[in-house]
């Protein structure tokens, strides 16, 4: 077995083998049903899915496809109640639809679609003796945010001449949200969502002509002419050509209020534009808020923001509406990693250096306060609205795609995951360093960054590689000095999170170790800090997300099972979970004790 004695409380489970079956797997012991599937009613009066006869209006009161982000929060007045946000980051038309030309789609199929993206806001109901959560279909907060719902941009940006278009000549208000991906709950309540790959949502960004702005499409990554899905073709917004400034209006970090069906979505100008991933708060020591945030690119950045005014404790409506502020008036930065091992020791083979460890120092580089920029030629719209183009400018760090972030609830070091980085050291690419230290860089690594004072407003941090990622039998891993024999594998590091006693919870995208991703436990501190257990498998193609590791229930959101090069409603290549003759759904996913004590990673 992997243990040498007794596990560490919250990780006493006997680890899950590296597998490729059509099926979740979890730990011995542990039971798991579906909470909520693509298509499943959440709004009164939602049909039920009916695959043969989906329409656009029936998904708009539907899950959207492949969950992501999963936020669950607890309903005051409603015990064994909890109201769950869950992102919807894209659409897999060929595993949705049956027969889908894919260079000719049908106006419902592409309305389908914007109504299966956005976010679910859904009530579920706690089972009394099992881990189980069945939908509250009928309560009044249930709702659905699709690629059509109206929102408000705020912040320093709102109103710029960048978020104009003719259909929004005040560049104050945008229909839809697109490739919500990971996200963050607020201290207040709130829930945040990141738009991260909007780009293939544009076409004919290659007709554009102006240098400037065809350089600023390039730099996020919109060019080329037909897009993926031809929604320009239903929309004009879509079409690049025609609403250059549609781009801009996407990118941005969402805020919600689940507890107020009626909120207006806000894209918040505040928090940058970019391929974003996640955000996850921290307070300062005076009560200010920070958001750590990374960009999901390969060399992209880590970002953070700092409030200006603190958080107001309670509920009270006062209390809300300031805090509802608190995203619209602070300070962006963007990390810069220097190691402080030789240069010449890093050679891009994932060797530790002589000091023993990937490690060094670091500061936080501003961007933009309020309406003052700190970018040499940029006005401080220029930043918020292409911050890519800004961190650029100011020496940021390059990164292997800094996915998910997550404070240590109680040391408040901060956890980032660099998901993988295949043209790390490539000709014309940025080579390794210190932070980012293997070259074709297929399996990630998880970051620690210590601000400096455990601070959350400092300018300044140390910083060091808690695990480089991939097979223990790999020379170039490292599981924080653990020994590797006693490791589950693990690789691609993507969505984290911790549950009650401080244990790291990594959820996988993309396993280039050619097994299914999964969630796996770690520790962080004391003698078992390093080793890696894997928790559950999810079925063939999909990516684990959503990660919440409560006291009786671990819920993960399994996205897209069956995306496979090749596969389609009539070739699939997951079924997942409905069996044969089904077609594979994207779905929330709870896994709970079967006997005994009932707590998440707790012996008898
Ligand atoms: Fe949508 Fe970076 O994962
Ligand atoms: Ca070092
Ligand atoms: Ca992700
Ligand atoms: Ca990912």
């Amino acid at each position: 077995t992997l243990g040498r004695g007794r596990q560490p409380k919250g990780l006493q489970f006997e680890p899950v083998a590296p597998n490729k079956l059509d099926q979740v797997v979890v730990a011995p012991g542990y039971e798991q049903a579906v909470v909520v599937r693509w298509g499943d009613p959440v709004l009164p009066g939602a049909p039920a899915f009916n695959p043969g006869r989906q329409t656009a209006a029936a998904q708009a009161a539907q899950f959207g496809y492949n969950c992501d982000y999963l936020a669950v929060l607890d309903l005051p007045g409603e015990p064994r109640r909890v109201v769950m946000v869950a992102n919807h980051e894209y659409t897999d038309e060929v595993l949705m639809f049956a027969g889908y030309n894919a260079a000719n789609p049908t106006r419902e199929q592409v309305e389908i679609a914007w109504a299966a993206h956005g976010m679910s806001v859904l009530v579920l109901a706690e089972d009394h003796d099992s881990g189980r959560l069945t939908p509250v279909t009928r309560h009044r907060l249930n709702r659905r945010i699709t690629a059509t719902t109206p929102h408000l941009f705020t912040g320093p940006a709102a109103g710029s001449k960048l978020l104009k278009t003719s259909a929004d000549p005040t560049g104050t208000r945008v229909l839809g949200t697109l490739n919500n991906c990971g996200g963050g709950t607020t201290p207040w309540g709130t829930v945040l969502s990141g738009e991260e790959n909007f780009n293939q949502y544009f076409g004919n960004a290659d007709l554009v002509t102006d240098p400037t702005v065809k350089a600023q499409l390039a730099r996020y990554g919109l060019r080329g002419l037909a897009s993926e899905r031809k929604w320009e073709r239903f929309d004009k917004r879509f079409d690049v050509s025609q609403e250059p400034n549609e781009t801009n209006r996407h990118g941005w970090i969402v805020e919600i209020d689940p507890f107020d069906p009626d909120f207006v979505p806000r894209k918040r100008t505040a928090l940058g534009r970019f391929k974003h991933e996640a955000a996850e708060p921290r307070l300062t020591r005076d009560g200010r808020v920070v958001l750590y945030m990374g960009d999901d690119e390969r060399f992209d950045y880590f970002y953070k923001y700092v409030s200006r005014d603190r958080v107001k404790k309670g509920n009270s409506p006062a209390a809300r509406k300031h805090n509802l502020t608190l995203l619209d008036e602070g300070t962006l930065y963007v990390a810069q990693f220097t190691g402080d091992s030789p240069a010449a020791e890093i050679d891009g083979s994932g060797k530790l250096p002589s000091d023993g460890e990937f490690d060094g120092r670091g500061k936080w580089i501003p961007l933009a306060s309020g309406n003052r920029s700190f970018v040499p030629g940029m006005s401080a719209e220029e930043v918020y609205v292409f911050t890519r183009l800004a961190a650029d400018k100011v020496g940021a760090t390059k990164m292997d795609r800094p996915e998910d972030v997550e404070p240590h609830p109680q040391t408040g070091t901060v956890y980032v995951a660099l998901t993988n980085n295949s043209d790390r050291g490539a000709a014309g690419k940025a080579g390794p360093d210190e932070a980012n230290p293997r070259t074709r860089n297929r399996h990630g690594q998880v970051m620690e960054v210590m601000e400096s004072h455990n601070d959350a407003a400092a300018t300044s941090f140390t910083w060091r590689l808690f695990l480089v990622c991939g097979d223990p039998a790999d020379p170039s891993t490292y599981f924080a000095g653990f020994p590797k024999d006693k490791v589950s594998p693990v690789s691609c590091p993507d969505n984290l999170a911790f549950d009650r006693y401080g244990n790291l919870w990594i959820a996988t995208d993309g396993n280039a170790l050619g097994s299914n991703d999964g969630l796996f436990g770690v520790a962080v501190s004391g003698r078992d800090r390093g080793q890696v257990k894997q928790f559950l498998t999810v079925p063939i193609g999909a990516e684990t997300c959503g990660p919440i590791i409560s006291e009786k229930r671990v819920m993960v959101a399994v996205q897209h099972p069956g995306e496979v090069d090749g596969a389609s409603v009539e070739k699939p290549v997951s079924v997942w979970p409905d069996g044969p003759g089904n077609l594979t759904r994207p779905s929330v996913v709870s896994v709970w004790r079967s006997r005994g004590n009932c707590r998440i990673g707790e012996d008898d």
